[in-house]
């Protein structure tokens, strides 16, 4: 069976690519086959950072493909054990389907107000269109908070009936430098930084275990 993680936001620019960078690297030190299905056929982010990557030669590969269609890129989904789904930046059509055929969907979003209620609003969209509150897990991502101020957001998170990843990616110069150079946000130069990002990753590895295991039960 193949994992199939799923980044979708209502706001632009909130991580969705660099999440999907951040779990294909981690999905792939982990031992697993992966893929990016890159679905935003206009800027292509991780299609072109995967090009940035093999220009550098750096370790492991990571395959990346461009799909019109979420109905394409399930097609390669078996010839993978993890397949990651980089929505487009607005929610659309596209957002409900990456949604419905996603076992976890992931809504990055800061520790504002103004990033907080977009996600709610999507994730209670998804909701009424048959989409498993369980299945949507929130991170916390390019925050510049205080830890009273992500104390907030996990709580307005949780208020509003979703999961909060544990662990986050603050704003940070290196991280951006990092994606530049065709590096995931666990490839900095910084191991706190590393180990920051990674943490994150590890807690949708666990999500994902979790919610798998009690389909199986
Ligand atoms: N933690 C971070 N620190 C600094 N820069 C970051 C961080 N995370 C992401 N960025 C940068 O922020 C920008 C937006 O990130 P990203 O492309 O991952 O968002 P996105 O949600 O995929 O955007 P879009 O909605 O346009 O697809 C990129 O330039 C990225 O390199
Ligand atoms: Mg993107």
């Amino acid at each position: 069976m193949t994992y199939i993680v799923g980044m979708v936001s209502q706001k632009g620019g909130v991580g969705k690519s660099t999440l999907a960078r951040l779990m294909a690297r981690e999905f792939g030190a982990g031992g697993l086959s992966t893929k990016i299905a890159d679905l935003d056929t206009q800027q292509q982010t991780c299609t072109n950072w995967a090009g940035r990557r093999a220009e550098n030669g750096i370790e492991p590969e990571i395959q990346v493909q461009s799909f019109a269609t979420i109905k394409s890129a399930l097609e390669e989904a078996e010839r993978f054990d993890a397949l990651i789904l980089d929505g487009k930046p607005n929610a659309s059509e596209q957002t409900v389907e990456i949604a419905k055929v996603a076992n976890l969907v992931v809504i990055p979003t800061g520790q504002t107000i103004d990033d907080l209620h977009p996600g709610v609003v999507l994730a209670h969209s998804l909701r009424k269109k048959g989409i498993a509150a369980d299945k949507i897990a929130f991170a916390m991502f390019k925050t510049t908070g205080s830890e009273r101020e992500n104390a907030a957001a996990r709580d307005y998170i949780t208020q509003a009936g979703y999961m909060i990843l544990d662990g986050e990616v603050s704003v940070y110069t290196a991280y951006g430098s990092a994606s530049d150079q065709g590096k995931a946000i666990t490839e900095t130069s910084f191991r706190s930084l590393n180990d920051r990002a990674s943490k994150l990753a590890q807690s949708v590895i666990d999500r994902m275990v979790e919610l798998q295991e009690r389909q199986v039960a």
